[in-house]
C-alpha cells in the first residue's frame, strides 16, 4: 500500500516536473501586447514569465499562485529587475472580499547607520549607496513569496519548478536584453571579482541563450528547504562571503531575522470606484490618495486627455504630493507619519487653496503642507477565474541593482539603500529628496514609490495596475487610472499614451518624447519648464469590463499579456 502511494507520489512529482514548462518554448517566443479573455490573465515584463503565470492558472492555481510563479520566473528571464536578491510588495483583492498587502521590502542591515554614505566632510558618496556590496538592503523577496503562499492553492515546489527549468535549460535573450546586458558589462566586470552569467566574452549576440546554473542551484535549495534555503545555510553563507569581498555589511543574522510584514491596504473612494493600494513603507498609496483627492472635485473629465488644462492640474497635484512625500514619509514602524491628516479631505482642500489654473506654480512657494500634529523595478498584474486579483511590484532598485552578483549563487543583489535619504535634501538616483523621516537606521525599511494598485467597481476588480519607474511610479499609476475612469480611454491607450511627471523637485515637468506639441507650448506659456526624457514606466494593466478580461502589456518593453 505504502509502496503504491510512493509510486503514485513519485509519478505525480515527475509529472509536475515534466509538465512545468512543457507548453513553453523558451527558445522561441514573442511579446503579445493585448489579449481579451474570459477566465484569467497575467501581464508581466517578459513573455516567458507571463506564460509561466498562465500555465499555473490553467493548472488550477489561483492569482496568488500565478503571481508567485511569475515573480520566480522573472528572477530568471528578466534579471535586470526580476529578483530573489531584492524586495517588493504584493497587493491582492481576493474573491472573498479580503484585501491583502504583503510588504517584503528590503531592511537596512544591523550595521547600517544614518551617515554611512557620507565622507568625513559630510559629503554624500552616492556611488556607495548605488554600486556594489554596501548598496544592498537585506533581500525580502523569498520571504515575501512564502508569506504569500498561504493565499495560494498549489505547493511551492510546483510554483518554482518553471523558474528552475528556465535557469537550467536557458532561454533565448530578447533583442532588448542582448543590448542591455552588453551595455552593463563594464559595470558587472568592475563590481564582481568572479565571472558572472550576465557578461559574455565578446558580447552577447542576437539569439543567444542564457543558462544560469548557479541560480538554478539556488532555486533548488529554496524548493527543497523553503525560505531557509535562502536565508540560512548555503545561500546565506554565499551572500555573506560575497559581502566580505566588497565591504558589504549584511550578516548571517541580518538574513535570519529578515521579517515580512502584512500591512493593511490603503483604501479610498474616487468617482464611484474604490482604490486599493500599498501603504507605507511605500509612498505610493498615500500619494495616489492625495493626488486623486486633490483633483476629485475639479471635473477633469471635461478638460480631456493631455490638454494644457488637465496636464497643468495634474502637475500641480503631483507637485504638492511629492513635496509632502519628501517632508513627512518614511517607514512608519520607525518614525511618526501623519498619514490620516495627509489624506484627509480638509487637508487636501487646504493644499489646493493656492492653486491657480492659469499659471505655473513653483516649488519654492509650494513646500510641504502645514501639519501641526506631532530603473530597476518590474510590475505584474494577475486575475483568475474566481475573481482574485493580484498586483505585484518588485525591484532591485537601479538597473541590475547593485550589479553585484552573489558568487556561487548566481543572483544579483539590490541597491535599495539608495532609496533612503542619505542626507537631508540630497537627491537619490531618482532625484527624490527626503529628511530624517527616511534616514537610515538598522532594521528600517527605505521609503518606496512602488504602487501596486487594484481599482474595484461594485466591490469587484475593475483594474489591476502598476509599473516600475522609481519616483514616476505613483504619477504613472495616477495618470493610468484617470485615463480610464475620467477620460474614458481603453486600457491599451491608458497604458501606451505618453506620460508626464512632476515630483516637486526638480521643478520641471518631465514628458515622454511623443507628448503633444501644442500642449507643451501652452504649458510653457503658463510658465512651466518642460524636460523631454526617455520612457516613463512600463505599465501592466488588466481591466475587467462587460464580463471580459482585457490584459495589456506596455509597448515600452518586452512586456507581454497571456490569458485564457
Ligand atoms: O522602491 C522604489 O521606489 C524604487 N526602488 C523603485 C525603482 C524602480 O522603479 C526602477 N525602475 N525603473
Amino acid at each position: 500500500m505504502m509502496k503504491n502511494y510512493l509510486i503514485t507520489f513519485t509519478l505525480l512529482f515527475c509529472l509536475i516536473a515534466v509538465q512545468s514548462t512543457a507548453q513553453i518554448n523558451p527558445y522561441k517566443y514573442h511579446s503579445q501586447k493585448k489579449i481579451t479573455v474570459t477566465k484569467g490573465a497575467v501581464v508581466s515584463a517578459h513573455p516567458l514569465a507571463s506564460q509561466v503565470g498562465l500555465q499555473i492558472l490553467k493548472a488550477g492555481g489561483n492569482a496568488v499562485d500565478a503571481a508567485i510563479a511569475t515573480q520566480l520566473a522573472l528572477a530568471v528571464v528578466y534579471p535586470g529587475a526580476g529578483n530573489i536578491g531584492g524586495g517588493g510588495f504584493l497587493l491582492g483583492h481576493l474573491s472573498n472580499g479580503k484585501n491583502i498587502a504583503i510588504d517584503y521590502r528590503e531592511m537596512a542591515p544591523a550595521k547600517a547607520s544614518r551617515d554611512m554614505y557620507l565622507d568625513s566632510a559630510g559629503n554624500p558618496q552616492m556611488n556607495l549607496s548605488q554600486d556594489g556590496h554596501l548598496a544592498s538592503g537585506v533581500p525580502g523577496t523569498i520571504a515575501g513569496l512564502f508569506a504569500s503562499l498561504k493565499y495560494g492553492k498549489l505547493p511551492f515546489k510546483k510554483l518554482i519548478q518553471p523558474a528552475i527549468e528556465l535557469a537550467e535549460k536557458g532561454f533565448t535573450l530578447s533583442d532588448a536584453q542582448v543590448a542591455d546586458f552588453n551595455e552593463s558589462a563594464k559595470e558587472f566586470l568592475q563590481l564582481n571579482a568572479s565571472p558572472v552569467a550576465f557578461v559574455k566574452n565578446g558580447g552577447f549576440k542576437k539569439g543567444d541563450i542564457l543558462i544560469q546554473t548557479e541560480l538554478a542551484n539556488t532555486l533548488k535549495r529554496i524548493r527543497d528547504l523553503g525560505a531557509k534555503g535562502f536565508y540560512e545555510g548555503e545561500t546565506a553563507r554565499l551572500i555573506v562571503a560575497e559581502m566580505q569581498k566588497g565591504n558589504g555589511i549584511i550578516t548571517l543574522d541580518d538574513l535570519k531575522y529578515y521579517v515580512v510584514k502584512e500591512r493593511t491596504a490603503t483604501r479610498f473612494g474616487y468617482h464611484g470606484y474604490e482604490i486599493v493600494s500599498m501603504p507605507l513603507p511605500s509612498s505610493g498609496g498615500i500619494l495616489l490618495q492625495q493626488m486623486l483627492g486633490m483633483i476629485a472635485d475639479k471635473n477633469i473629465a471635461a478638460m480631456k486627455f493631455q490638454t494644457s488644462a488637465s496636464v497643468q492640474l495634474m502637475t500641480e497635484v503631483e507637485r504638492r504630493g511629492y513635496a509632502d512625500r519628501a517632508a513627512f514619509l518614511g517607514d512608519a514602524d520607525f518614525v511618526k507619519v501623519p498619514v490620516k491628516t495627509l489624506v484627509s479631505a480638509a487637508y487636501l482642500k487646504q493644499r489646493m487653496a493656492d492653486y491657480d489654473a492659469t499659471k505655473a506654480g513653483n516649488s519654492k512657494a509650494t513646500a510641504a503642507g502645514n501639519i501641526t500634529e506631532s530603473e530597476e523595478t518590474t510590475h505584474l498584474s494577475v486575475i483568475d477565474a474566481a475573481g482574485n486579483a493580484v498586483s505585484v511590484t518588485t525591484t532591485l532598485n537601479g538597473h541590475f541593482g547593485s550589479r553585484t552578483v552573489v558568487s556561487g549563487a548566481g543572483f544579483i543583489l539590490n541597491n535599495e539603500m539608495d532609496d533612503f535619504s542619505v542626507k537631508p535634501g540630497v537627491p537619490n538616483m531618482y532625484g527624490a529628496v527626503g529628511n530624517e523621516k527616511n534616514a537610515i537606521a538598522p532594521g528600517k525599511r527605505m521609503l518606496s514609490s512602488m504602487t501596486p494598485t487594484i481599482v474595484l467597481k461594485n466591490n469587484k476588480p475593475y483594474l489591476v495596475v502598476g509599473t516600475p519607474g522609481g519616483t514616476t511610479i505613483p504619477t504613472s499609476v495616477f495618470q493610468s487610472i484617470v485615463n480610464v475612469i475620467d477620460f474614458g480611454m481603453s486600457a491599451e491607450d491608458a497604458v501606451n499614451k505618453p506620460k508626464f511627471h512632476h515630483q516637486w523637485l526638480p521643478d520641471l515637468i518631465f514628458i515622454e518624447k511623443d507628448f503633444d506639441a501644442a500642449t507643451i507650448t501652452a504649458l510653457e506659456a503658463m510658465g512651466y519648464r518642460i524636460s523631454k526624457r526617455g520612457n516613463i514606466g512600463r505599465t501592466e494593466m488588466i481591466q475587467v469590463k462587460n464580463g471580459k478580461i482585457i490584459a495589456v502589456g506596455d509597448k515600452r518593453g518586452d512586456d507581454a499579456a497571456e490569458g485564457y
